[in-house]
């Protein structure tokens, strides 16, 4: 089936044919009206008739079978592809981890250009958005959509994107909307990016909602699979402490975020990067990462660099002491403070600003502890 590559010819072949038995048949009309001059030959003149009908019956027959022929051809290929791209995809099941599809499988897809800058876009953000960005230059922070979406948004429990094209759009409690794909995108961008939003008509967001679409394929509708997201890490007894996550922070992560959490820069060859985790060039406080849970999930997981949800290398205390030495550092201010949560008995417990349905103070839904605040908000 490989041989497709021969179709130009064998086309240009059969033209050729069709082409040669048109000029015939042309011919025949010509020798025809010069024998009908004379009475004699009429005989001739009928079997040249006959003639001509099979010729272009023929005609008709070859190109309606080439036709058939290469469509066969054609859906038996599409028909392998299908069945040998079933037989590598992940299955979805309520109980199996979610793995993501092998990016190379993309390549066979309708959408493979707009998949592989989709996920270029997420793995390089700094290359498209950063200060010298070839889409738009100074438009984000420090960080890749990849320094918290892992292995460009497929690893599981590395705050993945699997079931983005199953759950949206989704009406969300943060800003009391509807929101589809490009809007959640653009939280990111206006918040963990502290930047500004993607045009939702750009090149640049269909390729990323492609890619995320692609990333999700097979997953139910509604579905979230295993894997899906971040870990959650068991509520401590006490507040997270400060304190403690910095002698956590100093011995298992400044070796590759710096002493002064600023990382490494992003140099031009594409080396590694560490990103800044906190200060200017960090997600400022109104990012998913601000609240104490979702760093703690991440960061248990998946730090240091190489620890996975299923060989962590924090207990849970550790995460989210050193979660709260992060967020304790100094940070850009919460872009959307006076909008988000418009209903205020929807705040998740972590949300560290007020006002509050409870009656917790602005510390204790910063640090913890949290059983009480999350209790105070499942009894209802
Ligand atoms: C500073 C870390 C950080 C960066 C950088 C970041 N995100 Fe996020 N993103 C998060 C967190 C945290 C969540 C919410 C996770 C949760 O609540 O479980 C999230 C959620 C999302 C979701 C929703 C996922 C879902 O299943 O609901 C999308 C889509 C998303 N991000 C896209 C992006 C894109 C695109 C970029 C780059 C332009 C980006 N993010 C950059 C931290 C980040
Ligand atoms: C071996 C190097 C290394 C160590 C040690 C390490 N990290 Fe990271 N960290 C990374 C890299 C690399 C990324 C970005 C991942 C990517 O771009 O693929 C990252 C990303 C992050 C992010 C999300 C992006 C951001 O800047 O906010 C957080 C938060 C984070 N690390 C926290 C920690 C914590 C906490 C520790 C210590 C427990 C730690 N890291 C230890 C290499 C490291």
């Amino acid at each position: 089936m490989d041989s497709l590559y021969v179709y130009p010819v064998v086309w240009l072949a059969l033209a050729g044919i069709v082409a040669g038995l048109i000029v015939m048949n042309s011919n025949l009309d010509g020798y025809t009206a010069v024998l009908r001059s004379n009475e004699l030959l009429k005989r001739q003149i009928l079997q040249l008739n006959w003639l001509r009908k099979s010729l272009w019956f023929g005609i008709l027959l070859l190109v309606v079978v080439s036709i058939a022929t290469v469509s066969q051809l054609l859906s038996e290929r599409n028909r392998v592809i299908r069945s040998a791209r079933e037989s590598v995809w992940p299955s979805y099941s309520p109980e199996k981890i979610w793995k993501a599809p092998d990016i190379s499988l993309a390549e066979t897809d309708s959408e493979a250009d707009l998949i592989a800058y989709g996920r270029d876009l997420i793995a390089h953000t700094q290359d498209y958005f950063g200060p010298s960005g070839l889409v738009r230059p100074n438009a984000i922070n420090g960080l890749n959509c990849q320094s918290c979406h892992l292995d460009a948004g497929s690893r599981p429990f590395g705050n993945n994107y699997f079931a983005v094209a199953s759950t949206y759009p989704q009406q969300r409690a943060r800003s009391g909307s509807l929101e589809t794909i490009p809007k959640r995108i653009n939280d990111c961008f206006q918040r963990s990016l502290n930047g500004q939003p993607l045009d939702s008509t750009s090149r640049e967001m269909r390729a990323i909602v492609t890619y995320m679409q692609w990333l999700g394929t097979g997953v139910p509708k509604d579905a979230k699979p295993r894997g899906t997201g971040l870990v959650e890490v068991p509520l401590l007894d006490r507040p997270a402490s400060p304190e403690l996550g910095r002698e956590v922070y100093v011995g298992k992560c400044a070796s590759c975020h710096g002493s002064d959490g600023q990382g490494l820069p992003i140099p031009p060859d594409g080396a590694r990067a560490y990103p800044p985790l906190w200060g200017d060039k960090s997600y400022n406080q109104g990012a998913g990462l601000f609240r104490l849970s979702r760093l703690a999930g991440y960061v248990k997981a998946n730090m240091p660099f190489g620890a996975t949800f299923d060989n962590p290398q924090l207990t849970d205390e550790e995460a989210w002491d050193v979660a709260a030495f992060i967020n304790s550092q100094p940070r850009p201010e919460h872009p959307f403070l006076a909008t988000d949560w418009p209903d205020i008995s929807k705040k998740p417990y972590d949300h560290p600003f007020g006002p509050y349905r409870d009656s917790f103070p602005e510390a204790q839904h910063k640090y913890g502890p949290f059983k009480p605040v999350a209790a105070f908000y499942k009894k209802k």
